[in-house]
């Protein structure tokens, strides 16, 4: 058994100029949408008021600032590969070039985590905020069809009721599922127009709200540590980076849809790149503009930017904020439902996973299975359960994703110099340790029941690959002559 068996960076190459079985319909702008629309959702929308309030105090900008520069570092990295590999797998094919078929085994494990956790996570918030909507329109989704099996709620007049399944959460999952299984192009439009909407809305706030700053509301700008280590002062800053770091997560989904690009040598980096500068400008400028207008210790609600509208006189936008939210996270779900179908497709057609899924749609041109039992996946996880601190669980994964990536890329520098890359790291030497190590320090911050439930989900990853993908490994089986 060779575990650490590897696929050939120049065979994945020539694979990836004939494998015209997903159909090529993104260019740069289309790219950098998905980027976008994968990354701007709950994190901005609900975690900038708990970290000013419970970490940071106006620091919180320096979070967004950190957690914004570790990206950028694996951003580069990932860049470099996709660009080199431009295959669905993204860090899954990278780490089979890289670190041998073990290694990638545990990525692609790891990446569930990132992307189908992910859409569970976010499409539970999703739920949350359209029932608060359709509410306020007068509009009453049952209580007992919007939260996790055997939540009890409360109702308004004081009755208690026991929840079956969250209807919404299916609704939207379905919803996504049938668009990414009919096209990818029509997947792209969907996703431009949620865009667009999102990225108004932040815009419609920061300026139309900026008016309403009172300087006096950054100061003290760090609030002294309270004692208690990640309670405000720098450890504070720090943790909030930890947990802002969520906030980011999405911008590496765009190197699924690496076969999926006309250009991918050119565009990858564009899309990768382009969409984490992009917002990591606007959560800055958010935060900012949150902190100057609301006391930071008053940011501590569901729907601190809203609140923050209410402050600065412009109640009317709230209701455009929870639009932009509403909106934001469906994109995310799209592109997190996007990433781990094409991840899937590539794993079961290396035939660590069955490979009968890995069929691709004679019209629609997607791996439409794979979809599917992504959205069945999905749709059953958000429907039942509640995923109390699943957050940090998406974020420990994603953060594994980038360390492993950021070594691979080092480790091919050093065994194959001479590959021809169109995208090369800058200052490589520096950047992806770095990348690594501020990683690996905010996988640090999390706490340790999060490390313990990962720990367990490699477990769980082991034997299914020692018992599966070990023996049906396309590379265990003899070349056929
Ligand atoms: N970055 C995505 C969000 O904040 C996951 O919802």
């Amino acid at each position: 058994m060779n575990l650490l068996r590897r696929k050939s960076v120049t065979q994945l190459q020539a694979d990836a100029l004939t494998d015209h079985r997903l159909k090529r319909a993104l260019g740069a702008t289309n790219l950098t949408t998905l980027g976008i629309g994968a990354i701007i959702g709950t994190g901005i929308f609900v975690l900038t008021g708990t970290v000013a309030a419970q970490n940071a105090g106006p620091a919180v900008i320096l979070s967004f600032v950190l957690a914004g520069v570790a990206s950028i570092f694996a951003a580069l990295c990932y860049s470099e590969f996709a660009s080199l590999v431009p295959m669905a797998g993204s860090a899954y094919t990278y780490g089979y070039a890289t670190l041998g078929e073990l290694f990638a085994w545990i990525i692609g494990w790891d990446l569930i985590l990132e992307y189908a956790l992910g859409a569970v996570t976010v499409s539970i918030g999703w739920s949350g905020y359209v029932v608060s909507f359709l509410r306020d329109i007068g509009i009453h989704i049952p209580a007992q069809l919007s939260a996790a099996r055997g939540t009890l709620l409360t109702l308004a007049d004081g009755t208690q009721v026991t929840a079956i399944f969250n209807l919404p959460a299916v609704i939207i999952i379905a919803v996504v599922t049938f668009l990414l299984v009919i096209g990818i192009r029509e997947s792209a439009t969907v996703n431009n127009v949620i865009v667009f909407v999102k990225v108004a809305v932040v815009l419609l706030f920061i300026f139309g709200a900026a008016h309403a700053i009172n300087s006096a509301n950054w100061h003290p700008f760090m609030p002294p540590s309270t004692g208690v280590r990640g309670h405000f002062g720098w450890s504070g800053v720090m943790q909030g980076a930890g947990i802002v770091f969520f906030a980011y997560i999405g911008f590496d989904a765009v190197s699924t849809a690496a076969q999926e690009a006309k250009n991918p040598q050119r565009d990858m980096p564009i899309g990768i790149i382009g969409s984490l500068l992009i917002c990591t400008v606007l959560y800055i400028a958010v935060s900012a503009v949150a902190t100057g207008i609301v006391p930071y210790l008053q940011l501590d609600v569901p729907d601190p930017i809203a609140v923050a509208a209410d402050h600065a006189g412009v109640g009317w936008m709230s209701s455009a904020i929870k639009l932009g939210a509403i909106a934001g996270l469906s994109s995310v779900i799209l592109v997190m439902l996007l990433g781990q179908s094409r991840i899937f497709w590539t794993m079961a057609d290396d035939g660590l996973l069955p490979r009968f899924v890995s069929r691709v749609h004679p019209k629609f041109r997607t791996p439409w299975i794979t979809t599917i039992v992504t959205g069945i996946f999905v749709a059953f996880f958000a429907a039942l359960f509640t995923v109390r601190e699943a957050g940090s669980l998406v974020s420990i994964g994603t953060l594994l994703a980038f360390v492993i990536v950021s070594i691979g890329v080092l480790v091919l520098r050093l065994r194959e110099p001479e590959l021809p890359r169109t995208f090369k790291t800058p200052a490589v030497w520096f950047v992806a340790p770095l990348g690594a190590l501020s990683a690996l320090y905010l996988m640090i911050s999390l706490p340790w029941r999060t490390w313990e439930r990962l720990i367990i989900w490699f477990v769980i990853g082991m034997l299914v690959y020692f018992f599966y993908g070990v023996r049906r490994s396309k590379l265990a089986r003899p070349p056929r002559t």
